[in-house]
């Protein structure tokens, strides 16, 4: 097997990832800072998976919004019909990006060089001068042919995904454990219950961190005490168990999370809920990049951005049941909501900044896991080890 970055880590090195959590090491360091790693996991991790990009609710009728993908120029349209769309960004007359800024339209694109013009939906709508000046059409050329280039997309809990290379299973099928399992805990309409929160419903963070470790942090408990002392107050780790939900999705699991029933004006509950898991918060990461926490009267998402092979930013939405996510008599259960779950975030910057500083250092290679407390670090580890893999054996 030879891997396209071969000079950067070997297969022996993956292989030893792969190995009894008690015996295995983490991924090596040239994974989390080095331009190349990020452009291969760019096309080998991410691309042949469905990654998250966007919030849909965020998106307006009429929008167009360029998104980068790990460098890779996309574009998110909402059709008046409300149609959410993915393409490459760029026209397909010279290449130019095609839309640089978010922006309302009226349901069309023009490329700002030569004025080629496309519907939201990606038809190109008309190619101004194409035949000399005055001829807007041209013999032999289709319009029907040039259109804008689609991604294919899904939406799951009101998340954009994209599978970029084309050739996944469908979302359904790549997360059918993941989905199956929340619809059981939320009930039959947790889904279509949940709407995002009008106000403070969400939060941007810029870490200085690989975005691999953003999801590692999140996927093990053992720092709570050290790190989080008022979520342990009331979230203590020992109330707190690792569990593999599936090949690309693992996370905490606690048992004392509290609904706030007793609070004089307390969210509403999931109707559907399970009656006996009140108590219950479930926090999975479904991989590669989504964050989840699903609680019996809210439900968030984070999506985790990489940005470079040093820097990710993190984009988080709090969802309720209904009408708890406008009415303002909610209006600072939400609020204090989105403060306690900020502050932990917050919290959370440091480590993860600090552990990309020692992946700088030669005399780290890859650490080792707690059998007890970091089995989903591990869980991941051994996916992306498995992403460099296959991807090699693919050569
Ligand atoms: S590159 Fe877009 S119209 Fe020419
Ligand atoms: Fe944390």
């Amino acid at each position: 097997m030879s891997l396209p970055i071969q000079s950067l880590l070997s297969a022996d090195q993956l292989q030893s990832v792969l190995r009894p959590v008690g015996e295995a090491r983490g991924m090596p360091n040239a994974a989390y800072n080095t331009e190349e790693a990020f452009r291969f996991e760019r096309d080998h991790l991410f691309a042949p998976n469905w990654t998250a990009i966007a919030f849909i609710d965020s998106l307006q009728a009429g929008e167009a919004r360029p998104v980068d993908f790990l460098g890779l120029p996309l574009l998110i349209t909402r059709q008046r019909d409300g149609a959410v769309n993915v393409f490459h960004n760029v026209c397909s007359h010279r290449g130019f990006q095609l839309v640089d800024t978010t922006r309302r339209t009226n349901g069309l694109l023009v490329c700002p060089y030569h004025s080629w013009t496309y519907a939201l939906s990606g038809e190109l709508k008309a190619t101004p001068h194409i035949g000399g000046v005055g001829v807007h059409n041209l013999e032999g050329f289709r319009c029907a042919d040039h259109g804008l280039r689609p991604v294919r997309s899904h939406v799951w809990l009101g998340v954009l995904f994209v599978n970029l290379d084309g050739k996944a299973p469908t979302f359904s099928e790549s997360a059918a454990t993941v989905i199956d399992r929340y619809r059981r805990l939320m009930g039959p309409d947790g889904e279509s219950l949940l709407r995002p929160a009008i106000t403070h419903g969400g939060a941007s963070i810029d870490v200085n961190c690989n975005w691999k470790l953003a999801l590692e942090n999140y996927l093990e408990a053992y720092h709570l005490p050290f790190i989080h002392p008022g979520l342990n107050s009331y979230s203590p780790l020992d109330r707190h168990a690792c569990e593999i939900i599936s090949g690309n999705c693992a996370g905490q699991v606690t048992a004392s999370f509290d609904p706030g029933l007793d609070r004089a004006n307390p969210l509403p509950l999931f109707p559907g809920w399970d009656p006996e898991r009140l108590a219950t918060g479930e926090y999975p990461v479904l991989y590669p990049n989504l964050l989840l926490g699903f609680q019996a009267n809210h439900v968030f998402a984070m999506i985790v951005h990489p940005v470079s092979s040093v820097t990710c930013r993190e984009e988080l939405m709090i969802f309720y049941a209904g009408d708890a996510a406008n009415d303002d008599c909610y209006l600072g259960e939400r609020k204090s909501n989105l403060d306690a779950w900020t502050m932990v975030f917050n919290e959370d910057i440091e480590p993860c900044e600090r552990m990309q500083v020692g992946r700088q250092s030669p005399g780290y290679t890859g650490g080792a896991f707690s059998p007890v407390h970091d089995v989903c670090s591990h869980h991941f580890h051994q996916w992306v080890a498995k992403q460099y893999l296959a991807a090699g054996s693919a050569n």
